[in-house]
């Protein structure tokens, strides 16, 4: 049976993340202090207690909350433990009265984006209206995010892994290129999309209670009352 519980991971836990992750492809991480601080983690277990999956989750604004870094161990992935972990962290942003943020190439993950109802974007230049009193707060955020020293090591480190391990071509396409980017620590998924959900409704100061996609999912019973239409979601996310 697999428990999902909302707790801090401990020291050996973090640093077992850490080993695994740095092995993972198209992930980068978070550092063993981010670990150790962060308070908003679901954790999926087994009856034992040993650690199947986690979901790393933090506030970075009063009214936002970002699902940061999703990991399920290999042997458990394909189970459902990904999607109760990420289903389980927009419960927690909701319970807290949080808006949530999250960024994703992984197709799984956007599936579960999408029928959760986030509202997509394709980058910061492109911040949906309804957010756009926050502007400041996802640059800085971003800076603060891409500004961290283990990050850069590791983009650095995946990077030249994913560069060595590729067949050499003589070209200097734009893939060529992105190998002196961050960009190739995500060997397969590039086409990142940024997703949001809108559960306060600052200019409202009004909290929406969850959509029927948690209801179904948790068997939660709410009044939904949509703070607005949301815009459509991208064309490209209709592959899934
Ligand atoms: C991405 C990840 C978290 C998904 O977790 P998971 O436990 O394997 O996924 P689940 O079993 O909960 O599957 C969720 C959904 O995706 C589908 N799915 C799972 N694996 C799939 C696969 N390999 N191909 C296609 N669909 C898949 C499931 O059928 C399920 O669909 P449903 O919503 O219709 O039920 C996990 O694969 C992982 O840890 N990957 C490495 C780290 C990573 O890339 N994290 C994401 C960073 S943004």
């Amino acid at each position: 049976m697999v428990k999902i519980v909302k707790r801090r991971v401990t020291k050996s836990e973090a640093e077992l993340l850490i080993r695994e992750i740095k092995k993972t492809p198209n992930i980068v991480g978070y550092s063993l202090a981010e670990w150790m601080a962060a308070e908003h983690i679901i954790v999926a277990e087994n009856e034992e207690g040993k650690m199947l999956g986690v979901c790393l989750n933090y506030d970075f604004h009063e009214h936002w909350y970002k699902i940061a870094a999703l990991f399920i161990f290999e042997e458990f992935r394909g189970q459902g433990i990904g999607k109760l972990l990420f289903y389980q962290s927009y419960k927690d942003a909701m319970e807290r009265h949080k808006n949530v943020y999250t960024i994703s190439a992984n197709p799984i993950v956007l599936k579960m984006m999408k029928d959760l109802n986030f509202i997509f974007f394709e980058s910061l230049l492109d911040l949906p209206k309804i957010v756009i009193q926050y502007q400041a707060t996802f640059w800085w955020h971003s800076l603060i995010w891409s500004l961290n020293f283990y990050r850069i090591k590791e983009i650095m480190r995946k990077s030249i892994d994913i560069s060595r391990n590729e067949p050499k071509t003589l070209t200097t396409s734009a893939s060529n290129i992105n190998c002196w980017t961050g960009l190739r620590v995500y060997k397969y998924f590039t086409n990142f999309v940024y997703g949001i959900h809108i559960f306060y409704d600052v200019a409202e100061s009004r909290y929406e209670p969850t959509d029927e996609s948690l209801e179904n999912f948790f068997g939660i019973s709410t009044n939904h009352t949509p703070i607005q239409q949301r815009p459509t979601v991208c064309n490209y996310i209709s592959d899934f």
